[in-house]
């Protein structure tokens, strides 16, 4: 995939565990968020799109993240922001916007978000990159996190010069897929059974 770049430090994409949801079901949240194939094409557009801003996104995340020491809170120890945490993980959330908008919706991608999901619950918060810091990112941000990444993309994506229509169908499409591995994120947190 050539849009995809150099080894990053703790992207294992391809060698995640078995995300607990099956290939069956994953089929019925892509039609709950009405996912239709052209969401795919526009994805394709978007990331294009998104690649060459790959570090304007996420300046502006990491800015959101940054003005709240609600949220800073989760990349710190004694309220002392982590640098080094910060910036291994940006690489890695720059390859997360490539991969929604390149790679296909199938097992390793659905292992991928559940690993995602992963690494912001205790169970594997803070080991990737070996760090000490808050130990899990509360649920009730992770869904809550899906309005300003979803928001905040669609300046990104009228800045090229695609019609209104096509920058909305982009966007419709970034929408869904932020859903999508928000809800498959959100598996740790679920009592068993229950989600
Ligand atoms: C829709 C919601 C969210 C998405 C899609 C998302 C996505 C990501 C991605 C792609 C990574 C890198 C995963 C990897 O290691 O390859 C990451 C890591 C991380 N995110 Fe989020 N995130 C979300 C919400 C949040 C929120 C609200 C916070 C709170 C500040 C947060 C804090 C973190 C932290 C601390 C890490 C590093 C976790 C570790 O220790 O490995 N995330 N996120």
């Amino acid at each position: 995939m050539n849009k995809l770049q150099e080894p990053i430090a703790g992207y294992t994409y391809g060698q995640a565990g078995t995300s607990p949801i099956s290939l069956q079901e994953l089929e019925l949240l892509k039609a709950t968020v009405l996912y239709t194939p052209d969401d795919e094409k526009y994805l394709r557009m978007a990331g294009e799109i998104l690649a060459e801003q790959a570090e304007q996104v996420i300046d502006i995340w990491y800015e959101l993240v940054g003005s709240h020491p609600h949220l800073l809170q989760y990349f710190s120890r004694n309220n002392l922001a982590n640098l080094e945490y910060l910036t291994a993980v940006r690489k890695r959330f720059i390859q997360w916007v490539k991969d929604v908008c390149y790679r296909p919706i199938d097992q390793d991608w659905l292992n991928y978000q559940y690993e995602i999901g992963l690494r912001h619950h205790r169970i594997k918060k803070n080991k990737t990159d070996e760090v000490e810091a808050s130990p899990i990112v509360h649920y009730r941000y992770i869904t809550a996190f899906i309005y300003p990444i979803t928001a905040t993309i669609k300046p990104l994506l009228a800045n090229k010069g695609h019609s209104p229509e096509e920058v909305e169908r982009m966007h419709q499409a970034w929408f869904k897929v932020v859903v999508l591995t928000a809800v498959l994120m959100t598996y740790p947190y679920v009592r068993a059974g229950e989600f």
